[in-house]
């Protein structure tokens, strides 16, 4: 399978210059996909594209910024056609320090985390819907890189661990009504690993605690290879753990929340909330 080859399925990994993303697109290219590796760092993705050959190309992208992502995902059929596969990798730690203490006046928090953490996961999941919806009833695959800080909390990582764990909730919300469009969505929760994210800081830890890419790229092949969706799937040293939700009071309600009819009643509702503010107030 070569770049021409208008058959292979293409997948867009963001975040893919440095780290799990790129390991993620080596994997992807090596099972015959054409990747569109998108990225801030453009420099570092080109080197990396270089490398692995025609079958990947380069578009910068601030994935915190919907017009970067809206025009990355329009140029990515440009060059492929066609959209199989979003991975919603790119992401960064918390700009600390998140709450200051009383010896100065009050500061706005650094909010970026959100922005690229959780945002952009949004705006790469919508996008995602948009173009593989076009896949002529072929279907796909969105996996959000979330994080062990998802699923548990982060004291040094506050608003990141806010913002993981805001994708996996997100990403059970719509798994289930994707799924019946052939759109399988899922997360993955990586634990430490050694990437450009951690690197400087790695001495400090001690190894065993430290995930293996290999399972991360385990992880991902399932992903690929089943119609598993809403799967929170914990990926660390110790191996895969699929994270569940956690227990609904009773039986009844489960089936409450969960039922088509319920989902259908609310949207009958109409619009919820009576918010003064104008709908294009942020
Ligand atoms: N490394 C870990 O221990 C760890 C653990 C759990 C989750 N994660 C998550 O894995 C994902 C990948 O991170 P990594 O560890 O490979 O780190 P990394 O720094 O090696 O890679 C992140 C990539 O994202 C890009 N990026 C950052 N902000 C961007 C933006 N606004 N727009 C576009 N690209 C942007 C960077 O340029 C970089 O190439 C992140 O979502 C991170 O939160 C990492």
């Amino acid at each position: 399978m070569d770049a021409t080859d208008k058959d292979a399925p293409v997948a867009v990994v963001t975040g893919a210059a440095s780290g799990i993303g790129l390991a993620v697109t080596k994997f992807l290219v090596a099972r015959g996909y054409r990747v569109v590796m998108a990225d801030w760092n453009d420099e570092l993705a080109k080197k990396e594209s270089t490398a692995l050959g025609d079958q990947t190309s380069v578009i910068k992208c601030d994935v915190a910024s919907w017009d970067s992502q809206a025009t990355m995902f329009a140029t990515a059929i440009k060059i492929w056609g066609r959209i199989d596969v979003v991975h919603a990798n790119a992401g960064i730690p918390d700009q600390l320090p998140l709450f200051h203490d009383n010896s100065i006046e009050p500061q706005k928090p650094k909010t970026l985390a959100i922005e690229v953490d959780l945002y952009g996961v949004i705006y790469s999941t919508s996008l995602a819907l948009f173009y593989i919806r076009q896949n002529k009833g072929r279907g796909g695959k969105i996996i959000i890189t979330a994080s062990q800080a998802g699923v548990y909390p982060l004291a040094t990582g506050p608003l990141y661990a806010a913002a993981k764990s805001g994708c996996i909730n997100m990403m059970r919300s719509i798994a289930k009504s994707c799924a019946k469009e052939q759109i399988y969505v899922n997360c993955i929760c990586p634990g430490l690993t050694d990437t450009g994210l951690t690197h400087n800081a790695m001495d400090q830890f001690p190894k065993n605690i430290v995930a293996p890419m290999e399972n991360h790229i385990r992880t991902i092949e399932t992903f690929l290879d089943t119609d598993i969706y809403g799967a929170a799937m914990e990926s660390d040293a110790g191996g895969l753990f699929n994270r569940q939700k956690p227990d609904y009071w009773s039986p009844e309600h489960q089936a409450w929340l969960e039922s088509d009819e319920t989902a259908d009643a609310w949207e009958k509702g109409g619009p919820l909330g009576s918010s003064q503010l104008g709908s294009d107030h942020r």
